[in-house]
């Protein structure tokens, strides 16, 4: 079965109670079980992982880069929380096994800090999607989906 990486960066552990009027109340078990639900309907194997290790995300870009590679995986659903704004690794790393990538924000990073408004990421990602709080997971899961099917 073609699977889909769905990967959260540092913090994101903390998602239901952490700034819960950006991130709002849903916690990371309820998106995976969200992601679970829509990748059953997508015909998709998902693999659900979250990280506050900037080397264990590269470890994983590298592995889900290796199953795209075989033809078995479409890509990665990629939220690398503050990441996004500092780490040339991760961007190194998406481009250097050609992960297909959707970049996910929960937040519109773009109507908040001056230094959330540039990420390291979104030269190397296929697509983003920001702001539609915890319902962008499933927009970007399908947005992956289409794009693999071209
Ligand atoms: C975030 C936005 C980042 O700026 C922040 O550091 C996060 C979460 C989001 O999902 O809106 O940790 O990626």
């Amino acid at each position: 079965m073609t699977s889909v990486y769905v990967l959260n960066g540092p913090n994101l552990n903390l998602l239901g109670t952490r700034k819960p009027e950006v991130y709002g109340t849903t916690t990371l078990a309820d998106v995976e079980e969200m992601c679970r639900e829509e990748a059953a309907g997508l015909g998709l194997d998902l693999r659900f992982r979250q990280s506050n290790h900037e080397g264990q995300l590269i470890d994983w870009i590298h592995e889900a880069g290796a199953e795209v590679k075989a033809g078995r995986c479409v890509g990665a659903v990629f939220n690398p929380g503050a990441y996004t704004h500092t780490s040339v690794a991760l961007h190194d790393a998406i481009e250097g096994v050609e992960l297909p990538v959707v970049e996910l924000h929960i937040s519109n990073v773009h109507a908040r800090e001056p230094f959330r408004h540039h990420s390291y990421i979104s030269p190397v990602a296929r697509s983003i999607v920001v702001g539609f709080g915890v319902h962008g997971y499933v927009l970007a899961m399908r947005g992956l989906h289409h794009i693999a099917q071209k």
